[in-house]
């Protein structure tokens, strides 16, 4: 299973915040805002994963990530001159894809919840059985008129996905976290761009709706899928990260921590890497995770 995080756009809805530094690299209360996608990946168990940035700004995010080597992971890097469609990232992660199956994160999706990881696992578990061919997570809002919105039969078959409704029929808005099999490159290929020049990927979702190998899998209340795409949005979002991490003494998409529970990264390594950050609460954070799993205290 590949990975993809988009984190390309143009973010106009931030500015003049996003004028001269991409969306996906600003605060979420204690880290970059990509480190909530790429923490999702790695929670899904996906190592090898590519990076779609702007041209200009991928110099930054390299510097921010690396090669990945450091987590055990394995990034590549990719550019998106021009936002045009998120379906776009499987025609620039053609290569990187091969004929493997595939997940897709939007760089600005943050979601949080007990049991993600195992939620995660048994879908790419069925994507890998040919159970399904395509898996959405639908999740409920106040406002669905404003999304793409999924409508499931009581097994989590798709069976209908309307974009920005009027009337929606659901409150079951599709989130920016996608996985596919082996056909999404080649159903990309075959999309054809919008009115706005977008290859749009509720028209990958529809392919696979028409199919009948689609299904929606219900995040539920108790669940958070968080926005950031907005002065507000984005405020809020840190300030859900900063109310949880405080209360509950633990970080959520701590990339250190979730490398060294899956066994990509020693103690030893998770403490070093920690110590580079030291200064900060989280360097401290990630020191003490180390220490917790019997690193040689520093
Ligand atoms: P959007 O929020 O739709 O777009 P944006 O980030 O450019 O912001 P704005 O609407 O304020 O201009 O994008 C959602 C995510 O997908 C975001 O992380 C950027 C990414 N994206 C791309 O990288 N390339 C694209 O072509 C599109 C449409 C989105």
């Amino acid at each position: 299973m590949k990975g993809i995080i988009l984190a390309g756009g143009a973010g106009t809805r931030l500015h003049p915040i996003t004028r001269a530094v991409s969306k996906q690299l600003l605060p979420v209360f204690d880290k970059p805002m990509i480190y909530y996608p790429l923490s999702v990946l790695m929670l899904a168990g996906i190592r090898d994963i590519l990076v779609i940035t702007t041209p200009e700004e991928q110099p930054l995010f390299r510097r921010l990530l690396g090669d990945g080597s450091e987590l055990g992971l394995q990034l590549d890097y990719a550019a998106q001159p021009e936002p045009n469609g998120i379906a776009q990232a499987f025609l620039i992660g053609a290569d990187h894809i091969g004929d493997d199956h595939c997940a897709l994160v939007l760089g600005d999706n943050i979601f949080h919840g007990q049991g993600f990881a195992m939620v995660l696992r048994d879908c790419i578990r069925r994507l890998t059985a040919g159970e399904d061919g395509a898996v959405l997570f639908g999740y409920p809002v106040r406002d669905p008129e404003r999304y793409g919105v999924g409508l499931a039969d009581e097994s989590g078959r798709l069976i209908d996905i309307e974009e920005k409704p009027a009337a929606p029929r659901s409150n079951r808005a599709i989130t920016g976290l996608y996985l596919y099999d082996d056909q999404v490159v080649d159903i990309a290929r075959g999309l054809t761009p919008s009115a706005r020049g977008e290859l749009e990927i509720t028209d990958v979702n529809r392919e696979y709706l028409k199919r009948d190998q689609a299904r929606l899998v219900d995040l539920g209340r108790g669940f958070a899928w968080l926005d950031t795409g907005t002065h507000d949005s984005l405020v809020e979002a840190s300030q859900y990260v900063q109310v949880l991490e405080h209360r509950q003494g633990v970080r959520i998409a701590c990339l250190e921590e979730i490398a060294l529970e899956r066994g990509w990264i020693d103690a030893d390594a998770c403490l070093a890497l920690g110590a580079a950050q030291g200064k900060s609460g989280y360097g401290e954070y990630v020191m003490n995770v180390a220490r917790a799993r019997g690193a040689q205290a520093r």
